[in-house]
């Protein structure tokens, strides 16, 4: 397998990766063509979450980026309720949407309180009735932002399921993830394959030996996604993946 087409950004330090993923998100809501339009982003948990979202708030301070038509999704979210310090909606809801005042209309959390099939079902409703859809019902989102695992797991995507789980058509779905707590819905392999940006914020020493193996092609989740999407395409950009652990000769 060809080693896949992704751009790598290095960031000497866990603080200055979310804060340069902070500026280049608040770039893109202020640079949109159309403000009536909705611009979707998908949020991920993971302990860079907080730091990004802290930067992502300062980022605004020094250049306002406008909210309308901003719409907050999860790539995953852990089956528990949203007050849980485990809910990834919990950690937004501190660190981005009550300093930014994000209206409540526009964060369409994952009910992870409710029976996992129904939450699941609920969630893709929302964002498919927000987000316009490829011919194959797709949601098309502006953004995912996601974390990458050891395992090389982005979302609750996990390398325990085989690679037949790229062409699964569900939006959302349950999964029992080999990392704690088990029991999540997570965005299925198409809504993030189809995303027009998809980032990486790859932070932690422990990433190296899996970005090793994503440089060799290994078949892991976040490799399925860089695979399926094509460097160049109208109508997505290259996936970017920004690190903090290992400092190539030049960024690349
Ligand atoms: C989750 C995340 C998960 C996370 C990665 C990286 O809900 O757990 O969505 O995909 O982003 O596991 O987490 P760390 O940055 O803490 O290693």
């Amino acid at each position: 397998m060809n080693p896949p087409a992704f751009n790598l950004r290095y960031l000497p330090s866990p603080e200055e990766l979310a804060r340069y993923a902070a500026d280049e998100f608040v770039a893109l809501l202020i640079c949109r063509k159309d403000f009536s339009a909705p611009f979707g982003v998908a949020l991920s948990g993971g302990r860079i979450a907080p730091i990004f979202y802290r930067q992502f708030v300062e980022s605004t301070r020094r250049s306002p980026a406008r909210f309308e038509n901003v719409h907050f999704f999860w790539a995953d979210e852990r089956c528990v309720p949203p007050t849980d310090l485990e809910s990834n909606y919990a950690l937004a809801q501190t660190h981005l949407f009550k300093p930014l005042n994000i209206p409540s209309p526009n964060v369409h959390r994952i009910r992870g309180e409710d029976d996992y099939s129904v939450a699941a079902k609920e969630a893709e409703a929302e964002l498919c009735r927000i987000m316009p859809l490829t011919d194959a019902g797709i949601p098309l989102l502006d953004l995912v932002v996601l974390g990458l695992g050891e395992d090389g797991h982005v979302a609750s995507l996990f390398p325990i399921e085989g690679r037949e789980w790229v062409d699964d058509p569900r939006v959302y779905r349950h999964v029992v993830a080999t990392k704690p707590p088990p029991s999540r819905v997570t965005l299925g392999y198409q809504p993030i394959i189809r995303a027009r940006d998809a980032w990486v914020l790859a932070s932690g020493p422990g990433k190296l030996d899996t970005l090793t193996q994503l440089l060799a092609g290994k078949d892991l989740p976040l490799n399925r996604i860089i695979a399926r999407r094509p460097a160049k395409a109208k109508e997505h950009a290259a996936t970017t993946i920004f690190q903090d652990f290992f400092k190539p000769e030049k960024n690349v």
